[in-house]
């Protein structure tokens, strides 16, 4: 029987207390995995930890985001429902400085110390680790089967063999361009709030006012309120019941994240490695540049927000051309050392930050929303002082590390100098992190915007 695949998410565990045709699997790039099996009782579980303990000092309610409160916690679980100490053996697996990194950002090397935590308390636990790989530069996979207690590490990208015999042929420009037309748009009303969202000086009434003559969008909108307010019966009905229960900044966010996830749901593959990965990437992202551009005054934050939701809008096109060289990608991305730009150009001849500028020229987006859209990525590389495309980089690359190990940025530069252009120095930044809501990292981040603080 084929077994089915639960993807455990950053700072969660999950217990089985049988045999079953499930396997457990974690996507990490600086997280630490750890799978716990016990073969006499025949059941196990798997960790997926942020950072090694809690720098803040808060108390917290999610232990599994910490090796310090996740570790013991996982085992508590495991024996509460079952397993005996004795008989449990573990897998190691992440914690990779991902992408080039310099000097400076070691010091940043949150995924070295969360495994060395680990470690640590797994031998003051008496369990045996059978198997370990961490560090490194790569992400990878782990893997627990819960029918027959096999534990699999896998670098990201090895989905095919590389040896596999490839024929392939580039796409043209004009076939990319062709396929912008294909896709179904950003509706005109969207785009119209996008633009007064992001001109800092918006006027609720007249968003509001558009909102309502638009069917598909307030529909679109109070479905992503309801799904993330209710799952039962007091179902928000229409746009003023949502304004008078979220107030102005949470509804103007819903109602262009709603617009975009339909935008974004068009692709779901290369790119993204389950189904709504980039739609959950993005708005991730969006809601870590809110709080960046809140904790740094570096950029106004409506326009932090909705930077953060349209920066990967270029992978929507590139998707489908990708899909066709996917075996290409992968293994270039594994040799390239995760440079997602250059293994684009050379496979598609341009790369997703181009393409999603060009597309924000067609829809007449403001101009520093494609400013940041197009260095997202390489921010050094923007108009000196246009601090928004930092912003962007630094929340993409909180999303890519901690999520999963499927958005790799790209860093020629130094993390540390791109976070001093934003008055945030390694503990500041590790803070941040901290004191971010888990939800973000989950597969529905958009329950943190309905969240009152
Ligand atoms: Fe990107
Ligand atoms: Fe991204």
């Amino acid at each position: 029987m084929e077994s089915n695949i639960h993807y455990v998410a950053s700072g969660q565990f999950m217990v089985a207390a049988d045999r079953q045709p499930l396997i457990l699997k974690a996507l990490l790039g600086t997280c630490v995995g750890v799978s716990v099996y016990d073969s006499v009782a025949g059941m196990g579980g798997l960790l997926h930890i942020l950072l090694p303990e809690p720098v803040s000092g808060a108390s917290d309610t999610h232990p599994g985001k910490y090796a310090s409160t996740g570790v013991p916690a996982f085992l508590k679980a495991l024996i509460e429902k079952g397993a005996h100490p004795d008989n449990m053996r573990a897998t190691v697996a992440g914690g990779a400085l991902v992408g080039p990194v310099s000097e400076q950002d070691m010091a940043l090397d949150i995924g070295g110390r969360t495994a060395e935590k680990v470690h640590e308390l797994l031998k003051r636990y008496n369990i045996p680790v059978s198997a370990s790989e961490t560090g490194g530069f790569f992400t990878c996979t782990l893997e627990l089967d819960l029918n027959t207690g096999k534990n699999r590490i896998c670098p990201s990208g090895l989905l095919r063999d590389p040896e596999e015999a490839f024929h392939y042929t580039a796409p043209s420009a004009d076939a990319i361009a062709a396929s912008v037309t294909g896709l179904k748009p950003i509706p005109q009303v969207a785009l119209k709030i996008l633009r007064m969202v992001t001109s800092e000086e918006a006027d609720f009434k007249a968003i509001a006012a558009e909102v309502r003559k638009d069917q598909v969008i307030t529909a679109q909108t109070l479905r992503m309120c309801n799904a993330a307010l209710y799952s039962g019966r007091n179902q928000v009905a229409s746009i003023d019941d949502a304004l008078i229960l979220l107030g102005q900044d949470t509804l103007i966010k819903s109602i262009i994240s709603s617009a975009l996830k339909t935008f974004y749901r068009q692709s779901d593959s290369v790119y993204s490695l389950c189904k709504g990965g980039l739609f959950h990437h993005a708005m991730g992202t969006a809601i870590v540049a809110d709080q960046l551009a809140a904790h740094t005054g570096a950029a106004h934050r409506a326009t932090a927000y909705t930077a953060g939701l349209l920066h990967d809008i270029g992978m929507v096109v590139l998707d489908q051309h990708i899909t066709s060289a996917c075996p290409l990608f992968y293994r270039g991305m594994k040799k390239e050392n995760h440079r997602i730009l250059e293994v684009e150009k050379r496979i598609l001849g341009v790369d997703h930050c181009e393409v999603g500028a060009k597309l924000g020229l067609k829809w007449a987006f403001p101009e520093n929303l494609i400013h940041a859209i197009r260095h997202h990525h390489r921010p050094e590389d923007g108009k000196a002082g246009d601090k928004l495309a930092y912003i962007v980089h630094a929340a993409d690359l909180i999303m890519s590390r901690f999520q999963s190990g499927v958005f790799p940025e790209s860093s020629r530069g130094s993390i540390a100098d791109r976070l001093a252009v934003l008055g945030m120095g390694p503990s500041d930044f590790e803070n941040f992190i901290d004191r971010l809501p888990m939800d973000v990292f989950s597969m529905q981040p958009e329950t943190v915007l309905f969240k009152k603080t």
